[in-house]
């Protein structure tokens, strides 16, 4: 049987986990899908830099483009994240026919859409659990094992730099700034640590988790966002004092008519009896509410290499499984036109 060839774009905390779990657990890997899946190369920004990593040194390339563009790739993992070049090199690896395993939730939340339809075109799979919430099976049960349901709510802390500033300013005091570098240090921050303190990842998180929960097109622009800048010392402290802790929410709702959806991300104080309020450092914790199966909670690390490497794996098996056995994953394409708006005015 011939080896499944991935080829794996971007090497920085989570490519380079996905880079040495691929290489360490290959017979696994190999065991779980039929066939062999073997790295075909790996697009990098700057070649030349030391990497420590259990892999062929002649695997790095800086043409990412040439890349997914090789006849052999039978699937593409995109760990770049952003929009340009990650948007133009997946949608050539569709058109080459390869599967897509991504983590970009920037690029989802904007450009879903499109990048479904392009994957229903081309007859390949797009998988992106590692988008929202590290390690945690969300997507999949969104998609696949809850899409018999009716889904009325998605609510919670879908950001592990945030929560993890947060519980760090509520556990021991630290100031902001202290804990953000903590947290980069840790690499739970994004490359633009912004993105995370200002709600624009979790917003991203909201739409993606919006669009597939209620099975219409919410992009991140829709979600209204607040970040935690303005969160203080003093505001934490006297959560504190009244028995409450201030989280970082992201909110998904659909009406009870099922026609309009509003997603947020926002501050908000939780009573320290809520199960949210346990949630620590940067694990992410999320509710599911639908009709028939009632409500759901997922948890666990929202974030990190490794744990997000985890997640990047599962999704390359699935789709390295359709591409030995000829089956595809679930479309997602069935959109209903629903209202989407931010704070429920609709
Ligand atoms: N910066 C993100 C977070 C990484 O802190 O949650 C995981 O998406």
């Amino acid at each position: 049987e011939r080896p499944l060839k991935v080829a794996l774009l971007g090497c920085g905390v989570v490519g380079s986990e996905v880079a040495r779990l691929m290489t360490t657990t290959a017979d696994d890997l190999g065991a779980r899908i039929g066939a062999r899946v073997e790295l075909a190369g790996i697009a990098v920004r700057r070649l030349g830099r030391a990497r420590d990593l259990p892999v062929d040194p002649a695997l790095f390339t800086s043409d990412a483009h040439e890349l997914v563009s090789r006849p052999d790739v039978d699937v593409v993992v995109e760990v770049i994240g952003g929009i340009e070049p990650a948007r133009s090199l997946i949608l050539a690896a569709m058109e080459n026919g390869a599967s897509i395993v991504t983590a970009n939730k920037a690029l989802l939340a904007e450009h879903g859409a499109q990048l479904h339809a392009a994957a229903e075109k081309h007859g390949v799979d797009l998988y992106y659990e590692a988008a929202v919430a590290g390690a945690i099976p969300l997507l999949r049960p969104l998609r696949e094992s809850l899409v018999g349901d009716k889904v009325k709510r998605v609510l919670g802390i879908v950001n592990g730099t945030t929560n993890f500033i947060l519980d760090r300013m509520d556990s021991t005091g630290a100031g902001f700034d202290e804990a953000l570098d903590e947290a980069t240090e840790l690499g739970y921050a994004e490359a633009d640590p912004t993105a995370d303190v200002e709600g624009f990842d979790a917003a991203a998180k909201a739409a993606i988790l919006a669009s597939l929960a209620f099975h219409t097109k919410v992009t991140a622009a829709d979600v209204y966002r607040e970040g935690i800048t303005q969160v203080s010392a003093s505001d934490v402290a006297s959560a504190r004092e009244m028995g409450s802790v201030v989280k970082l929410l992201a909110i998904c709702e659909v009406d009870e008519a099922r026609e309009s959806v509003t997603a947020r991300v926002h501050p908000a104080m939780l009573p320290r009896t809520h199960p949210l309020a346990g949630v620590r450092e940067a694990y992410n914790a999320v509710f599911v509410e639908s009709e028939a199966a009632g409500r759901l909670m997922f948890y666990g690390p929202g974030a990190g290499g490794t744990p997000t490497a985890s997640a990047v794996l599962g999704d390359l098996v699935a789709v390295c499984r359709n591409k030995v056995n000829g089956g595809r994953a679930p479309a997602v394409s069935a959109y209903a036109d629903l209202r989407v708006s931010a704070m429920g005015e609709a």
